[in-house]
This record gives structure tokens, sequence and C-alpha cells, in this order.
């Protein structure tokens, strides 16, 4: 039977490091404030005048990845690129990755499922995979945030969590009777919650669809309703453990470690805690990097293997929720 087989992983940020203490130039906030509600200490932003996108991001994360995997570009049959913040409005930054690494006709996808891009990228790749479709395939999350973050008073609950950052991994389709790669997933979505977390402008459904005014009413910035939001993240995160475990028919005890979004460090604590697992199995990293959105999830795997939290037979558990609202968990294997 064909598995999905994580063959190599990279991550990459820009160098860049934003202090919580350096936002307190644009906005009153302060640091014991952000490491209290959220365990965010840094994150890394693109340069101040800007001219880096999510592809380039990208593109750093995915030659560490392939340079892993000991893939060439062309060995690539199908590139799967995560983020809510592309390049251009369209087209997708998947193509403009794809000509970055010097390939042709290689197709492209977009996803744009936010905070669970990296969730729904992995089961779009299995699916793939398990279709015939494809049996190599480069995934990637990237996000560039602070170039479209309200860092004034005003955006600052929503806009300090933020960091911009790239995780890649590279996936194939291996013939196997092992219980290995991607065991199980589930998928989730409630559109009814989508004004919780959105970004509303340009808007296609305004005439014009962007204009002066629009701007000034600061539409077009990220808004949040964050306390919605972490109650619900905590409550979703363990429910679609506990379906994604039962689907694969393992229990808590067979997870080695839970690797979540990174939005908050409060909502990673308070599902350890709910779930009854030992803080040390739920692997953190947003103190360093804020929240990346897409990228949260590959940046996190791709340290845990390098910090060899993880490594051959290790069984782990990726969970994330996030604007949508979407929500989901994938069960991967590590081969002996
Ligand atoms: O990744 C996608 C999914 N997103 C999430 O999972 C995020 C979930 N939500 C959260 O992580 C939290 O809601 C935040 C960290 C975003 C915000 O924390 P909060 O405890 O919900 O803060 P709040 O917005 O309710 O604000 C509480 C107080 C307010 O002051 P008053 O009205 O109580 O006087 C805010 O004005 O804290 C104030 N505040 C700040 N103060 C200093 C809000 N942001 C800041 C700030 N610095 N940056």
């Amino acid at each position: 039977m064909k598995k999905t087989i994580i063959k190599g992983t990279g991550r990459y940020v820009p160098p860049r490091i934003v202090k919580n203490d350096d936002l307190s130039q644009w906005m009153d906030t302060s640091d014991e404030w952000i490491r209290q509600r959220t365990g965010i200490e840094q994150r890394h932003w693109i340069p101040e005048n800007g001219g880096i996108g999510s592809s380039d991001l990208g593109l750093e994360a995915a030659r560490i990845a392939l340079k892993r995997a000991e893939w060439s570009p062309e060995d690539i049959d199908l590139i799967i690129f995560g983020t809510l913040s592309p390049d251009i409005y369209f087209p997708g930054s998947g193509c403009i990755l794809q000509h970055k690494l010097g390939l042709k006709t290689t197709p492209a996808l977009d996803i744009r499922q936010q905070c669970t891009g990296f969730i729904y990228g992995l089961t779009t790749a299995d699916a793939f995979i398990q279709s015939g479709h494809a049996n190599r395939i480069l995934l990637v999350g990237a996000e560039v945030h602070s170039t479209a973050l309200d860092i004034s008073t005003r955006g600052r609950h929503v806009s300090v969590i933020f960091g911009d950052g790239a995780g890649a991994a590279c996936l194939e389709g291996v013939e196997t009777e092992e219980s290995v790669g991607v065991l199980a997933s589930v998928l989730h979505a409630q559109g009814e919650l989508s004004n919780a977390l959105m970004m509303e402008l340009p808007s296609h459904k305004m005439s014009p669809f962007l204009s002066k005014e629009m701007l000034k009413e600061s539409r077009h910035y990220p808004v949040m309703d964050g306390r919605l939001v972490f109650k619900i993240a905590v409550k979703r995160l363990s429910h679609v453990t506990k379906e994604v475990l039962q689907k694969a028919n393992l229990s808590l005890d067979d997870v080695d470690l839970f690797i979540p979004h990174q939005a908050n460090l409060r909502i990673n604590e308070a599902f350890a805690n709910l779930m009854n697992v030992s803080p040390e199995k739920v692997f953190n990293n947003i103190q360093r990097y804020g929240n990346t959105t897409a990228a949260s999830i590959p940046i996190a795997l791709d340290e845990a293997l390098e910090k060899n939290r993880i490594g051959k037979g290790s069984t782990v558990v990726f969970l994330a929720l996030g604007a949508g609202l979407t929500w989901g968990a994938v069960i991967y294997r590590f081969a002996e």
C-alpha cells in the first residue's frame, strides 16, 4: 500500500528580529503583556521597506527541504503552497515559487486555509498521492504578515502575535506494508464564524473593490475576536485530536509529540492541560517566531527533527485551528 512519507524538511525566517520592546515605538504595549498573554518574546519580520514575498521565504525553506530529500526541483510532481499572505493578489504564490525553482510546467496549487494551511495541505498531498495524481509533492507554508498589520495601538491585540517565516516538506508516496507515514487526518470548517478572524479587503463584492475611505477605516487589516477564537481553539483542538486518534485506532500514549499550530502559547498549554498530556509532549517555539500561520507547523516540525525531539519510529500529531474557522489534525509516523 502507498504511504505518504516526509523525505525532507526545511525552514527559513528573515533575519530581522523584532523584540516585544521594539513594538512599543509604534503602539502602546509592553514586553510583560505580550509574554504573559501569548508567550511570545520576539518575531522575525521582513525588512521595513518590504520587497520580500511569501514565495521568497518559501523558496529558501524549499531549497533546504529539497536538499535533505535529495531531490532536484525537476523531481517535484506538484507544489502545494499554504499562505494567507500571497506575494500578489493573484496568481497564487505556488506559481511564483514554481518559476523561482526554475520549473516550466509543474502544477502548483495554493491553499488558503490560513493557520490550518499545513494540515489541509498535508491531507491534500496525501489524497493526491493515494489517488496516483502525484507522487512527489513539495508542500510549503509561508507568510509575510508584517507588511499588512495595523501596528498602531488600535491594532495591538492582533499585530503583536504575528511573525513572518516559511517551512517546507518534501512528501513522497512509498509502497510499504508498514504502518508509517500519514496514518489519518481529520479536517473541519465553520464558515458561520468567518467574521471572528478575517481580513476584509480588497473585496470583490465592493465597488470599487478598494477605496481611500475603506483604507481610512482600516478595513484592510486583519481583525480578530481573540477571546472567542482562543476559547474555541482549546475546545476544538482537543476534540479533533481525539477524533484523529480514534480514526487511526491509536491512543494518547501512542503519541510521542504533539506539534500544534503556534497561535498562542497559552492555547497550547490549555490544550495539554485539557488532554492531560505532559507539557513536554507538546512542541512550542512561538516564543522566538510569533504566530507564522501556515508556516508555523512546518517550521516547528523542522526544529523538532533538528533537536531530536522526534526521529525514527516517532508518532506525531499535527493540529491547528484558525481563520475560516478551519481546524484539523493529522497523525504521522516516521519509519524505523
Ligand atoms: O492563529 C490563528 C488563531 N488565532 C488565535 O488562536 C488567537 C487567539 N486569541 C489570542 O491569542 C488572544 O485573544 C490575544 C493574545 C490575541 C489577545 O489577548 P486577550 O487576553 O484576549 O486580550 P484582549 O484583546 O481581550 O485585551 C485585554 C486587554 C484590553 O484592555 P482592557 O480593555 O481590559 O483595559 C486590551 O486593550 O488588554 C489590552 N491589550 C493590550 N495591552 C497591551 C490588547 N492588546 C494589547 C497589547 N499590549 N498588545
